[in-house]
């Protein structure tokens, strides 16, 4: 399976899948990484591992429709047969959900359906966890549809919420589970044993 993941920060998920492909962990290659900031840590890293960079974004064409044909046509061009959203913080055009169906998946640091939507991101998902009192918090690995985070859930992993806990802290917390479950989504969709 040919992966393209697509993100707009430092690319510890990232790293975490091309770590699980180098060591044969998945069955899936990482061809390509694209990105809507040029000054992200995700590209410096994709160059590291001598992975194809893409840093695209919809204001470098006059209409959204030439942007989502670019798009898709790099990812035609790399032969990409799954998308992997990590941390991306752009919206996906329709053109590019219906190219690949049931075949772009995003991770989300929190349980879901609680806690996703938009604006729901980064610091302010683990803000609305401590301040909810929740005791669980987690990861989750879901299919990507036209909405935010309402998709086909496929892995969950939960931590604890400690009383203590900032927002950094659970950050930390779940970021270790997501960095094993998503190269395990992508295990058991690469064995076609997860149908969404
Ligand atoms: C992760 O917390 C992921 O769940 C969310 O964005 C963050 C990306 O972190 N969608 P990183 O750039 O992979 O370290």
């Amino acid at each position: 399976m040919r992966v393209a993941v697509f993100a707009s920060g430092s690319g510890s998920n990232f790293q975490s899948l091309v770590d699980s492909s180098n060591d044969g962990s998945i069955d899936a290659e990482i061809v390509l990484c694209v990105s809507n900031l040029e000054s992200a840590g995700v590209l410096v890293r994709a160059r590291k591992e001598h992975i194809e960079t893409l840093f695209i974004r919809s204001d470098q064409f006059k209409k959204e429709g030439e942007f989502s044909k670019s798009l898709l046509d790099n990812l035609r061009h790399n032969e990409v047969d799954l998308v992997a959203l990590a941390g991306y913080m752009k919206k996906i055009p329709s053109l590019i959900i219906q190219a690949f169906p049931n075949r772009i998946i995003n991770i989300h640091p929190a349980l879901l359906p609680d806690f996703g939507g938009k604006g729901m991101y980064g610091a302010y998902v683990h803000r609305a966890v401590i301040d909810s009192g929740a005791t669980l918090s987690g990861a989750t690995v879901h299919i990507v549809d036209e909405e935010y985070d309402t998709g086909t859930i496929l892995v969950q992993r939960s931590v604890p919420v400690l009383k203590a806990d900032t927002p950094k802290s659970l950050a930390a917390r779940v970021l270790k589970v997501e960095h094993q479950i998503y190269p395990e989504a992508i295990r058991l969709l690469v064995r076609d044993e997860l149908q969404p």
